[in-house]
């Protein structure tokens, strides 16, 4: 049974300054939380019990969101304010946190390098930082995919969303061996940000994967791509081109993926939450919809 998930939260964020100068883009809020707890509920809800984030420089208030704040406990009791003591539950999920540092930010895959002392030789999850899968995170991919990896005895599970064409150029397409029209299918390759012609399908690589421990030497023989990073995708490639079986899992129409990266897809997340926010939503339409009509 996987239990453990690595979460990667060391980038720059560069594509958000000025708003991640000195904050994490994964503290940004959604509606009213941050999106790295989101990314923390929807993996609890999936049956992980241990979380090693791979922070960085002017990443701590990543852990300190996930502390449990005695007196602030204790003040709110105090005064009565039940509510959001709620708001606090959280931090009292049966969970253990981890954290290592990316002492430098030499991408993704390195970033994901950096907790193979501490996972061993044992499967596990990514879930990056800064992606929430379904409305307010409501979404049970993690489990389905391990349940995947098991079964299929696989070494790769990526999860994918189907995008629209104008989209293949930014992300990490499939490449699937045979048909995709299934929930699930047997990967062939995966293409860096293809164009539209050359995109060999419209699946995504969508924020989620488990893997065996094998990554780690695929890892430490993938050569820096652009930028000088070392890139998952890259990694990844390598274990199919050695014959490792990756098989990729669709997210369903509800588990639409929120990017937080940009700020054309940030502002698109942020809207949608507040628009769905039980107690806030239906006066924020209103409001949206007064704007739009003048
Ligand atoms: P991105 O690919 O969006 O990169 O990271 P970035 O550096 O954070 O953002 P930009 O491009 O400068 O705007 C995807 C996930 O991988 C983590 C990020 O924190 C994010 O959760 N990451 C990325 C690392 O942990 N380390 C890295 O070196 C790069």
């Amino acid at each position: 049974m996987i239990n453990i998930a690595l979460v990667p939260v060391a980038g720059w964020g560069t594509r958000l300054l000025p708003a991640t100068k000195s904050q994490p883009k994964e503290m940004l809020p959604v509606g009213r939380k941050p999106v790295v707890q989101y990314v923390v509920e929807e993996l609890v809800q999936s049956g992980i019990r241990r979380l090693l984030f791979i922070t960085g420089q002017g990443k701590t208030s990543i852990e300190n969101h996930f502390d449990i704040d005695a007196p602030l406990i204790s003040f709110l009791r105090e005064t009565g304010r039940e509510e959001q003591l709620q708001e606090l539950q959280f931090e009292r999920e049966d969970v253990e946190y981890f954290y290592t540092r990316q002492r430098r930010q030499l991408g993704l895959g390195h970033a994901v390098l950096c907790g193979r002392a501490m996972i061993g030789e044992q499967p596990f999850v990514v879930a990056l930082g800064d992606s929430i899968i379904g409305m307010h995170a409501q979404s049970d991919i993690v489990s389905r995919m391990t349940a995947i990896f098991e079964s299929e005895k696989a070494d790769v599970v990526v999860a994918f969303e189907e995008v629209p064409p104008h989209e293949v150029v930014h992300y990490g397409i499939a490449k699937p061996k045979g048909s995709a029209d299934g929930d699930l299918f047997e990967l062939a390759d995966l293409i860096e940000k293809p164009s539209v012609s050359e995109a060999p399908s419209r699946l995504a690589v969508a924020a989620r994967y488990v893997f065996s421990p094998v990554i780690f030497d695929a890892l430490t023989q993938t050569k820096p791509g652009k930028g000088g990073e070392i890139q998952l995708t890259d990694a990844i490639r390598l274990l199919l081109q050695r014959g490792h079986k990756g098989i990729g899992v669709r997210l369903t129409e509800q588990e639409r993926r929120f990017d937080i990266g940009n700020f054309e897809s940030y502002f698109q997340a942020f809207f949608d939450f507040a628009l769905n926010d039980p107690q806030y939503g239906a006066a924020l339409r209103e409001h949206a919809k007064k704007i739009l009509d003048s």
